[in-house]
């Protein structure tokens, strides 16, 4: 058996408590850092194993052939975790499904200890009718489980197949497990036997979750001086163009918020600080949101870093993601020191961040869950305000160009570069 770390975080709760959400927010995370990282959603085991079409009467625990027809389900979502534990190296799964019985609860444990596989219980207890009917409502009526039913029915059924679930559940009361509990929404937490750094990172980011409805802006700098003269890096002025963004972009945010609140964050760079001028709100300065850092390449064009070093130039398209400039950074340098960022994202409410193309492309990634292949190539406009508003387990988007010129910066993937033995496929963007 390998010395590699192995972590289960299995879900506890009753239906409706956003357990799936919490299970792809950790997900999203933990892959954004680099660590590999899936879901094993029980739920789609049913739905594969005994069609999406069961009444609650399938979930009550006096039903017999219903519980085993559903212990099944978890029997083969937890062989396939197991397998790409196994097979796929993999590091942290995360096994969404109710598990609210202890007995459930000790078949995963023993089944997880064969393996030396951690086991780390997530439950998430909410009392809260408002957000449970809200979940309901936003959420569950959507699941194919109630595709094509009529919106009253579906909740009614829903509401009783809590009310099965209310009949057997037993919250997690074992001293001797590792356990987080979030008490409705994180209001509460309470942890127990959490060891080791991954763990205590997956509890510390759980701990900074909300689910305040908001809206996250990006926006880069207006055009630099330097974006006119295609050099990268640097700490130039903003363009004359640039400047008509900065005095145009006040009326964009108002037009969009209205009087909320909102705090604008830039980087310590003249450009983003500049851009930031007119916003009549609350602004922060971090470092870490300072543009990756090329170091040796900084204030060249691609043209020169091609010329003066053509072997560098080559190896960045082969793998833009861990490319590091020398004496500079890589994307995955940048990830790693924008995590704070990430953890204080996920504290605030309306936040607008100023920065720079290569981070702002790191901290999009994060929401729109990109792969570290298509990350350094998602494309980030100058004079465009992209607004992410997070939904159950996704963000939206829409993107508002701003009618001011700009260069374009981006740099298109190579065609030619091979991933996984084939040709790239375009770019996903949400
Ligand atoms: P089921 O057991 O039916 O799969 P679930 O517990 O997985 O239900 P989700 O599908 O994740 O529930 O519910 C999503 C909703 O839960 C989202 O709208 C989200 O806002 C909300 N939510 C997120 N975190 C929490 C929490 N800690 N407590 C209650 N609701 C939450
Ligand atoms: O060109 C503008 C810029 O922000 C540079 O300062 C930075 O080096 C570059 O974009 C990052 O983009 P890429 O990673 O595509 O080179």
């Amino acid at each position: 058996m390998s010395s590699h770390t192995r972590i289960a975080c299995v879900m506890v709760g009753l239906p409706a408590r956003g357990k799936t959400y919490i299970a792809q927010k950790v997900c999203r995370y933990l892959k954004w850092l680099g660590v590999s990282t899936k879901v094993f959603n029980v739920g789609n085991y049913r739905r594969k194993l005994h069609g999406s079409n069961q009444t609650h009467s399938f979930f009550d625990p006096n039903n017999v052939l219903g519980e085993i027809a559903r212990k099944q389900a978890a029997i083969e979502a937890l062989e396939d975790m197991i397998k790409w534990f196994l097979k796929e190296n993999g590091t942290v799964a995360l096994f969404d499904a109710t598990n609210s019985t202890r007995d459930r609860r000790n078949f995963i444990l023993e089944y997880c200890k064969k393996y030396e596989i951690q086991v780390i219980f997530i439950e998430s207890i909410c009392q809260d009718e408002n957000i449970i009917l809200e979940n309901i409502m936003d959420v569950k009526l959507c699941s194919p489980d109630y595709k094509d039913m009529d919106p009253e029915k579906a909740a009614e059924d829903f509401r009783a197949r809590i009310s099965h679930y209310e009949q057997a559940y037993e919250p997690i009361t074992e001293s001797d497990l590792t356990y987080i509990k979030l008490i409705n929404v994180g209001s509460q937490v309470v942890i127990n036997m959490i060891q080791g750094y991954l763990q205590s990172r997956i509890v510390f980011y759980l701990m900074n979750l909300h689910i305040i409805p908001r809206n996250i802006f990006f926006s880069r700098h207006g055009e630099s001086v330097y974006n006119l003269m295609g050099k990268i890096g640097g700490d130039s002025d903003l363009s004359p163009r640039g400047k008509k963004y900065a005095f145009a972009l006040p009326k964009l945010i108002k037009d969009n918020l209205g009087d909320q609140p909102l705090t604008v964050w830039t980087s310590t760079m003249r450009r983003t600080i500049q851009t930031s001028e007119y916003l009549p709100y609350p602004k922060l300065q971090w470092k870490a949101l300072d543009e990756l850092d090329a170091s040796s390449c900084d204030g060249m064009t691609y043209e020169e870093i091609e010329k003066k070093y053509p072997e560098d130039y080559a190896n960045r398209d082969e793998d833009k993601f861990n490319y590091r400039y020398r004496g500079g950074e890589s994307y995955r340098d940048v990830v790693s020191r924008l995590e704070p960022v990430i953890m204080e994202l996920e504290r605030q409410q309306n936040i607008l961040i100023i920065g720079h193309q290569a981070i702002l492309r790191c901290i999009y990634g994060y929401f729109q869950n990109l792969s570290q292949d298509d990350l350094p190539y998602v494309k980030i406009p100058l004079h465009t305000v992209i607004k992410l508003t997070p939904k159950a387990y996704n963000c939206e988007e829409v993107r508002y160009k701003v009618d001011i010129d700009a260069v374009d910066t981006h740099r298109p993937k190579p065609l030619k570069q091979k991933v996984n033995g084939g040709v790239n496929s375009e770019i996903n963007q949400c």
